[in-house]
């Protein structure tokens, strides 16, 4: 007891004398109003079926390769079977280029789907917009995208995250208050349309609405996808016992680019970051594919060229709201020690309806036969941080633990996204936005300090490096 007490004492003592720490956890007080949280009605505008014959609905994109240039570009034609063919170029109505995928069709329940279309279009120029038509005649459609530059350890470039979206009238405003941040590519921690809330067809059809409604965004930039419980639809009820199964012929990832067994776990290179992206929902420990991917994976961050190292997964590894609390436990015994282990910057997550940051914090020196169970300050560790307040039809998780946690830094129970904006190998600039009713309001931010190029000799390197520049141009100006 006596012990206990001591060790309670010494790590709230070192909790406030580390320098992240500084400030005590924030819990919020801000209360939203009342705003519907219910699926906006299938006859809305936000769902409408583009006009004409088997025209192209539902299009999306994600990254087709490891380092950024390619796009996988998805669609579905909902009449009849078509040739899966994208035509694109660098100038808007000139398609130089045209590459073929493929085409598929599933069942659910008694609901079929509409011709789902994969094409891959790879051999792209970094930093190059594009301009893309698919469909035939009356009923084709343009797009365009924007690559990213070339990888590289300063290359400045600007992501959004956003969690358990769903289509509600909450999720259309998050959607908005995201297109209005100039993010160039979402980082996606699972749960997508909460079509699994609906029953036998209706699955299906809610599985198209969601398609239509994300396509404003979804069609000119990728979204890096990962998986969460409301995509894995098994009910044996309905006689549909496969995991993940809309989920995956819907919504591919370049899984083979980055040598990882299966789509629902993968990592790319975007600018300067790597994104390593987990599946909460897949086996996780020791020897299973997934174990050993990460391993390996790992072992390919090279931060010379991708400073940033990012985690994704859906299931929050540090949570102090009562909904989901510590599930996340099981994904954090065996991959927690990697994280700090490999200097990861930041781990977003989704699953919970609020929004939560922790500190750098880690729970790694416990073990089942210690008493060192309580997470420390970790200057090697990641930011946490949970998103998972998208806006879909379940609403906001209300609840937090009392007292906050000191591993907690802020966390409120808003509808929400957030951006992280890279500008170079040692800063990044975090924010995270409230949808308050109409209104986009930046609520919590940080400036991110890389954890590679922040350790000390490599800054009095880089520091060195700027002196000698900084000389030089004094120098020359004379
Ligand atoms: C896919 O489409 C083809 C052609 O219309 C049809 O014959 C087949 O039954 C469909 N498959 C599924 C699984 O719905
Ligand atoms: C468990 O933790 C204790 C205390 O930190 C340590 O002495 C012991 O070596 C650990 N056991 C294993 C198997 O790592
Ligand atoms: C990186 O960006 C930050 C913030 O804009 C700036 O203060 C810093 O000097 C930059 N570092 C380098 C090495 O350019
Ligand atoms: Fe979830």
């Amino acid at each position: 007891m006596k012990s206990l007490l001591f060790q309670l004492i010494l790590t709230s003592f070192v909790l406030l004398n580390s320098d992240n720490n500084v400030n005590a956890g924030v819990t919020s007080v801000f209360i939203r109003k009342e705003y519907p949280s219910k699926d906006i009605p299938l006859d809305d505008e936000a769902f409408a079926v583009p006009t004409g014959h088997n025209v192209p609905q539902q299009v999306h994109m994600t990254q087709g390769d490891y380092d950024g240039k390619a796009v996988i570009i998805s669609w579905v034609t909902a009449d009849e079977p078509e040739a899966s063919k994208v035509q694109y170029g660098t100038s808007k109505g000139k398609y130089e280029f045209t590459a073929e995928g493929k085409m598929t069709n599933y069942t659910f329940y008694k609901y079929k789907s509409g011709y789902i279309h994969h094409v891959l279009v790879d051999d792209l120029e970094y930093d190059t917009k594009y301009y893309y038509k698919i469909g035939t005649g009356d009923s084709a459609r343009e797009f365009w995208f924007q690559t990213p530059p070339k990888i590289g350890p300063d290359v400045p470039y600007k992501f959004g995250i956003i969690g358990d979206l769903g289509q509600t009238y909450n999720s259309l405003s998050t959607l908005q208050h995201y297109m209005e941040s100039g993010a160039e590519t979402v980082l996606f921690v699972g749960d997508l349309s909460y079509a699994d809330r609906y029953q036998y067809n209706d699955v299906g059809i809610r599985w198209d609405s969601w398609g239509r409604f994300v396509e404003k965004s979804t069609a000119y930039q990728p979204w890096i996808w990962s998986a969460g419980n409301h995509e894995i639809e098994y009910f044996p009820y309905m006689d549909e016992v496969v995991p993940f199964r809309s989920y995956l012929q819907r919504y591919p990832t370049p899984h083979l680019a980055c040598k990882s067994s299966s789509p629902m776990w993968y990592a790319i290179r975007r600018a300067s970051a790597h994104i390593i992206v987990l599946s909460s929902y897949s086996p996780f420990v020791k020897y299973t594919p997934q174990w050993e991917w990460l391993r390996e994976e790992l072992k390919r961050v090279d931060r010379e060229k991708t400073p940033w190292l990012i985690v994704l997964m859906h299931i929050p590894i540090y949570n102090s709201n009562d909904v989901h609390f510590m599930e996340g436990e099981s994904m954090r015994a065996v991959f927690e020690e990697w994280f700090v282990h490999h200097k990861v910057d930041i781990v977003f997550a989704g699953h919970v309806h609020a929004y939560e940051r922790s500190y750098r914090i880690s729970n790694i020196r416990y073990n089942v036969s210690s008493g060192d169970r309580y997470p420390v300050p970790d200057k090697s560790a990641p930011v946490y941080v949970t998103v998972g307040d998208g806006g879909n039809q379940e609403g906001l998780a209300g609840r937090f633990s009392d007292p906050q946690p000191e591993y907690s830094a802020f966390r409120e129970a808003s509808y929400g996204h957030s951006t992280l904006e890279i500008r170079n190998r040692t800063h990044a600039f975090y924010h995270w936005n409230r949808n308050d009713d109409g209104k986009k309001v930046p609520t919590d931010s940080f400036v991110l300090h890389n954890q590679y190029w922040s350790s000390s000799s490599r800054r009095r390197k880089l520091k060195k490096q700027h002196l000698r520049s900084a000389l030089g141009r004094m120098i020359a100006s004379y």
